[in-house]
């Protein structure tokens, strides 16, 4: 359905206005996958009958702090280098050069996570000028194509004046929760990219399908959580198969524990003491760790990503906030240990992502916890 919205555009038929759909549905029901997904197909049809189609994927929680930083990246997935010294305004302008100077390229934007940036971030800037910009500037028309917009629900277009909710257009897709079957098509798929044949078995599948769909709204990022954690724990204890029990302990322990969505919701230095005590754990190989062994790590990562280490006192109350969140464990201060449910690599890329908001905000890592 997707695809076929924007077929004939990619095609390079003329328009008079860019084409433009809604994805609308829960969280987890594979709404930015399938845009990306499309995305590229769309990509490649294009480049099948002579077209040179960019479809160019933003998404506003994470570049949308401000209409400067959503501009920057912009352009700079168009290829154009920013700047710092220049206005959201002047990028504006360029992007709209970069459009209008292009000889053969056409666009399709797609803006993810759009509600979250309306309900957090004041002034409906970037969409009001992003979806007028061909009233403002002639050249455009013609080149840029299509406009995709992501988000949980429909409210967001309410909320805009009615000559940009208009330019969004009527043409919405809904992306209904997955149901248990469809979970279970996807999780066998994805156990069996990610793990060893005879690894996983169609009971254990099925049985994560089951309780996502019941309790978790058809989350397809928690099911995957689950499979995930149910394979490391299997892996811990020496076994060649998931178990239900495997399952089980870790459908238990990511319940009021941390998913990926958890991990972003942290702050930075919560991150990396984190990072610390995962990293220190597995290179001590043991099951436990004293608080100042965390705190002389968490010393050495901050310094490794470049932050200044907080005071002892507030490193103190970022355990003590970890441990009421269920990430840490804590028996006494001889004796910390971890959720089972945290993952090193989300962590790491996490924090990754943090800095760069960081940096493109010109803010001083030390001050953000
Ligand atoms: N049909 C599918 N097959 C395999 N993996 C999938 C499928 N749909 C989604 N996923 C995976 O599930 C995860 C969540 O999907 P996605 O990010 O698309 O959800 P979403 O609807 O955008 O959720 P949110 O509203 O929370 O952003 C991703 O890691 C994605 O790769
Ligand atoms: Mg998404």
């Amino acid at each position: 359905m997707l695809f076929a919205i924007f077929e004939e555009v990619a095609e390079g038929r003329e328009i008079k206005y860019p084409r433009s759909a809604q994805l609308i549905g829960t969280v987890g029901a594979g709404k930015t996958s399938s845009s990306l997904l499309v995305g590229a197909k769309l990509e490649e049809r294009a480049r099948r009958v002579g077209v040179n189609l960019k479809h160019v994927y933003l998404n506003l929680k994470i570049e949308g702090l401000s209409p400067f930083l959503f501009y920057k990246s912009l352009l700079e997935k168009l290829g154009v280098k920013v700047s710092r010294s220049v206005s959201a305004e002047e990028l504006l302008k360029k992007f709209i050069k970069r459009i209008e100077a292009s000889r053969d390229e056409l666009f399709i934007i797609t803006i993810d996570e759009v509600d979250y940036y309306l309900k957090n971030v004041r002034g409906y800037g970037i969409l009001y000028d992003l979806t007028r910009i061909h009233e403002a500037a002639n050249g455009v028309l013609g080149k840029l194509v299509g406009f995709i917009f992501i988000s949980r629900s429909k409210e967001w277009v309410k909320r805009l004046e009615r000559a940009e909710a208009s330019t969004i257009g009527g043409l919405v897709i809904y992306y209904p929760p997955y149901t248990k079957d469809q979970l279970v098509d996807i999780l066998m798929y994805r156990a069996s990219e990610a793990l060893r044949p005879g690894a996983f078995s169609l009971d254990v599948i099925e049985y994560i399908a089951e309780v996502t769909a019941t309790y978790k709204g058809g989350d397809v990022r928690y099911a995957l959580d689950v499979l995930q954690l149910s394979g490391i724990l299997a892996e811990r204890e020496m076994c060649s198969r998931i178990k239900l029990e495997h399952v089980k302990k870790a459908v238990g322990s990511l319940e009021p524990v941390f998913t990926s969505l958890d991990i972003e919701a942290l702050g930075l230095h919560e991150k990396v003491v984190l990072l610390a005590a995962l990293k220190e754990l597995r290179r001590s190989r043991r099951p436990s760790l004293r608080l100042s062994v965390i705190r002389e790590a968490y010393r050495l990562l901050a310094e490794n990503y470049s932050l200044v280490p907080l005071s002892e006192q507030d490193f103190e109350i970022i355990v003590e906030k970890l441990a009421d969140l269920g990430a840490l464990e804590l028996r006494g201060i001889t004796r910390i240990s971890l959720s089972p449910a945290l993952n090193e690599r989300l962590l790491e890329e996490a924090i990754k992502e943090d800095l760069r908001v960081l940096e493109g905000r010109g803010c001083q890592p030390r001050t953000s916890r």
